[in-house]
């Protein structure tokens, strides 16, 4: 009898136990699929040219503190016109690929984007000192990776 009362025991506690790992990993999982790491937001490739704010990539001004700088990347170039801001104010950077994988990088500074198609991936940056900065992709990205480079002037 007593045999049987401890057998019981076990198997509650097994089923508490496997019940309790079952939530922590749905749990974390969840939480997964809503919180995507660096706050991308999601996007059609295939509709990048006609998608806020890639329609009319470039800078806009949103207030009197803070810039808006649209940019596509794509093999083997970044769509980017008239790169001009200015040095402290707060930039927001939005990046995304119509085709592979790139990367958003300004030379001296600490943005280092990757830029994954289907997705917006944003940075806030502002710039200390005036001057032109370079811009470049350091996700290898196919034959011309080497030549994928813009600039950017700040003043
Ligand atoms: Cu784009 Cu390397």
């Amino acid at each position: 009898m007593h045999f049987h009362k401890y057998e019981k025991i076990w198997l509650v506690f097994g089923l508490v136990s496997l019940i309790l790992f079952l939530s922590i990993v749905g749990v974390s999982a969840f939480s997964h699929g809503h919180t995507p790491s660096g706050g991308m937001d999601t996007i059609d490739p295939k509709k990048v040219n006609e998608t806020a704010p890639f329609d009319k990539p470039g800078v806009t001004q949103l207030d009197d503190d803070t810039y808006q700088v649209a940019i596509v990347a794509l093999a083997f170039g970044y769509n980017a016109p008239e790169l001009k801001v200015p040095a402290g104010k707060e930039i927001i950077f939005k990046v995304t690929s119509t085709d592979v994988v790139h990367s958003f990088t300004i030379d001296n500074t600490k943005v280092n984007m990757m830029v994954v198609p289907g997705q917006i991936t944003t940075k806030s940056y502002t710039f200390d000192k005036p001057g032109k900065y370079l811009i470049l992709c350091n996700e290898y990205c196919g034959a011309g990776h080497h030549l994928m480079s813009t600039e950017i002037e700040v003043y």
